[in-house]
């Protein structure tokens, strides 16, 4: 409840600054960006009324999700607030720089939208959670175009934004929301480029030593394997561009979340078979268990971590990967279970070659790499960090 009416009091005094426009102009929504920042964060778009999509992807935390209010979960809770998804809700904060989804030259998968890329892009992304139901919960598209045409102001502004003919039917209205949406998601306020690293580079602050490090063992190709899948350099190959992800696709060996299975009650024996279930891909056995690379930036606010939400903490991130080229017996403890790492979920089509380049990592370095994900949080969440 608390998080519900957060969002609605966040949304009010927040729409216009995060759209980054003036109200002035016809109508309520001065811009296709602002309109589709309102229906980002209207719970009317849900059966209940009870959700938006902010309140799983909430404005203040990295539009992502407050997993703590359902303590020990790491999962979202639906419209009917009975329901719990088996994934986690990522940050959609530069979500917007993943290509649609396609093939390179060499077959590879890569880009979409969610952990499995089977959303195109942030259009078709939209639609999803409104019919979801165990999301928003909404029976079809014209149950949704019935919630928006209940508001006048939604009418001026799809009129104003998508012309008569988009208001036809309920599908046309309903596409019209998916790409006000988008254009929102589009904005600024998603991808400001502002971090503390982003400063460095611009030759505004320096790093401190431990950050430094951090950095050069994330650079380097001898020390770790991160830059192989969470690449440094941005799509015109520039640095400032880097959002840290390939936008590829890979099993790195995550394990099952047996708590958020208790939570959602699916069959215990239930895999998430991630890219593999992707439409697209067809059931294809070789792309079991891969999951897009996610993009780095705002990591460290962005707790819990992985697919399935498996781990809490950033620096069990780091552990978790050297649990693969460590041969210290300390480290095939994960710290949050004090157990050894349970095993891959899905076995197959491990990245055996990139997780087990590079040697292990000692207690200085693995606090140094967390250090340097901290530098990549955008400036006005950087009173988050711990
Ligand atoms: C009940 C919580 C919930 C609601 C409501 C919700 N989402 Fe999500 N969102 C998720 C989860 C969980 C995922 C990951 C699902 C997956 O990958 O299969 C996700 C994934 C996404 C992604 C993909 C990001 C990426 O990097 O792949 C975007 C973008 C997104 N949501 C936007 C939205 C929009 C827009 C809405 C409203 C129309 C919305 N979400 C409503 C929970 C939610
Ligand atoms: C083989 C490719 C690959 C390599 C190498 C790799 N990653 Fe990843 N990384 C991924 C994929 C794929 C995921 C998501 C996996 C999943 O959820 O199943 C991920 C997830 C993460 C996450 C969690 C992000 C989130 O939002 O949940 C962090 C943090 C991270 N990686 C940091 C690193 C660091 C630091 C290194 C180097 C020590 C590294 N990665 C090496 C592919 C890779």
């Amino acid at each position: 409840m608390r998080l519900i009416l957060t969002c609605l009091g966040f949304a009010i005094a927040t729409l216009a600054v995060l759209a980054g426009i003036s109200s002035a102009g016809s109508g309520r929504f001065a811009s296709k960006e602002e309109l589709g920042a309102a229906l980002f964060h209207d719970k009317n778009l849900s059966k209940n009324r009870s959700q938006a999509c902010a309140t799983c992807h909430m404005p203040e935390i990295g539009f992502a999700d407050r997993h703590d209010t359902h303590k020990g979960n790491a999962v979202s809770l639906g419209d009917d607030a009975k329901s719990f998804g088996d994934r986690n809700a990522p940050s959609v904060t530069y979500a917007a720089f993943s290509p649609p989804f396609h093939r390179d030259a060499k077959g590879a998968y890569i880009g979409g939208q969610f952990w499995d890329g089977r959303a195109k892009g942030l259009e078709e992304q939209a639609a999803g959670p409104p019919l979801n139901p165990i999301e928003m919960g909404m029976s079809d598209d014209k149950a949704v175009a019935a919630r928006i045409t209940e508001n006048p102001d939604y009418l001026t502004a799809f009129r104003t934004f998508f012309g008569n003919q988009a208001l036809k039917d309920s599908n046309g209205i309903f596409r019209a929301a998916t790409e006000a949406i988008a254009a929102f998601e589009r904005t600024r306020a998603f991808a400001p480029f502002d971090s503390r690293y982003d400063r460095y580079l611009r030759g505004e602050e320096k790093f401190t030593e431990q950050e430094e490090l951090g950095r050069t063992l994330f650079f380097s190709t001898q020390f770790t394997s991160c830059n192989l899948c969470h690449d440094l350099k941005g799509p015109d190959g520039r640095l400032e561009t880097s959002t840290f992800t390939s936008h590829k696709y890979f099993n790195i060996g995550v394990p099952a979340n047996r708590e958020a299975r208790r939570m959602n009650g699916m069959k215990p024996d239930f895999v998430d078979i991630g890219l593999a279930a992707n439409p697209e891909v067809d059931g294809d056995p070789l792309q079991r268990g891969k999951f897009k690379v996610p993009n780095l930036r705002n990591v460290a606010i962005t707790a819990p971590y992985m697919h399935n939400g498996v781990f809490s903490d950033l620096r069990t991130v780091i552990l978790f990967y050297n649990k693969y080229n460590s041969k210290k017996k300390s480290r095939q403890i994960n710290p949050e279970t004090g157990e050894r790492w349970a095993d891959p979920e899905v076995p197959a089509n491990l990245a055996t070659k990139e997780l087990e380049t590079g040697p292990g990592l000692d207690d200085k370095r693995v606090d140094a790499l967390v250090a340097f994900l901290k530098t990549l949080t955008d400036k006005r969440y950087e009173g988050l960090l711990k």
